[in-house]
């Protein structure tokens, strides 16, 4: 038997118990190596389905499959030991009934080892967040801007300016909070809404671009490190990842054609 003390994983019922408390600290991750570094320091890692445009460089969400999302949820867990790890069902692996969701969600849950899944949808896909809940699913709501729904929104925009559709989208994050989420990713809405939805849910609200008026925040890694070539206008830059690697291979390319290398011989003798 091991003598070493694991620290013991955060689970979705932690996250749940955060409502007004500390603020939820998460950001995504989709391989073993950035959720080796992240993990000590945040409360989950969101295995989300943006890897399609982070990664795969897609425009959208839309082309993303359950394959993907386990492969990269496998290498997130490999990294992880201690944050809550959410696996996001990709766009049409959950939507036609629970019964379709469940079977994704399983699999999901079973081949990564995740804690948790994220499905995107308030009002429409309360009955499937309850069915999940029921048999033993956690699951993460996503409301507000929904990026797998692009082609009917329109677009990445900002959601509920106006009055009615700001009611809606408070009734979408109630509905998913009843039904049994343990917390609500609430994306791109303004201020005011973001605080109306905080203090109206029993769970707690993980905003991006939502303001602080959340009780936690959730960033693209990539965006908030200074590595992707577009972010949403809301992304607050925390690194210039870019700039570094930019500098760090210009350095690497004019050694390799000044012929500035080491020889190996301190590693290893050659045989004489
Ligand atoms: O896929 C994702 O990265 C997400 C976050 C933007 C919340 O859903």
């Amino acid at each position: 038997m091991s003598t070493q003390t694991k620290a013991r994983r955060i689970t979705a019922n932690d996250i749940r118990a955060r409502k007004g408390g500390k603020p939820i600290v998460a950001l995504t991750s989709y391989h073993a190596h950035t959720a080796r570094i992240i993990d000590p320091l945040v409360d989950f890692i969101l295995v989300g389905d943006s890897l399609g445009m982070v990664m795969h460089g897609y425009e959208t969400t839309i082309p993303v499959t359950v394959d993907m999302m386990i492969l990269q949820g496998r290498a997130v867990m490999r990294g992880a030991r201690q944050s809550l790890v959410v696996v996001d069902l990709p766009f049409g692996s959950y939507e036609e009934n629970p019964e379709q969701a469940f079977r994704t969600a399983v699999r999901v849950m079973k081949e990564t080892g995740c804690g948790a899944v994220k499905l995107e949808g308030g009002a429409r896909m309360a009955g499937t967040v309850g069915f999940l809940v029921e048999r033993g699913i956690p699951i993460m709501g996503h409301v507000g801007l929904t990026p797998q729904s692009f082609n009917t929104i329109g677009g990445f925009k900002v959601q509920g300016r106006d009055p009615a559709a700001a009611g809606s989208i408070v009734v979408d994050a109630e509905a998913v909070a009843d039904a049994g989420a343990f917390a609500v990713v609430v994306e791109a809405v303004v201020e005011p809404l973001a605080r109306d939805i905080t203090d109206t849910i029993g769970v707690p609200t993980i905003g991006i671009g939502a303001s602080p008026a959340c009780d936690g925040q959730i960033l693209v890694l990539e965006d908030m490190l200074g590595l992707s070539d577009w972010t949403p206008k809301f992304v607050r830059k925390f690194g210039n990842l870019s700039g570094q690697i930019e500098g760090a291979v210009r350095d690497y390319a004019e050694a390799v054609r000044a012929g500035d290398f080491p020889s190996m011989d301190h590693v290893y003798k050659p045989k004489s």
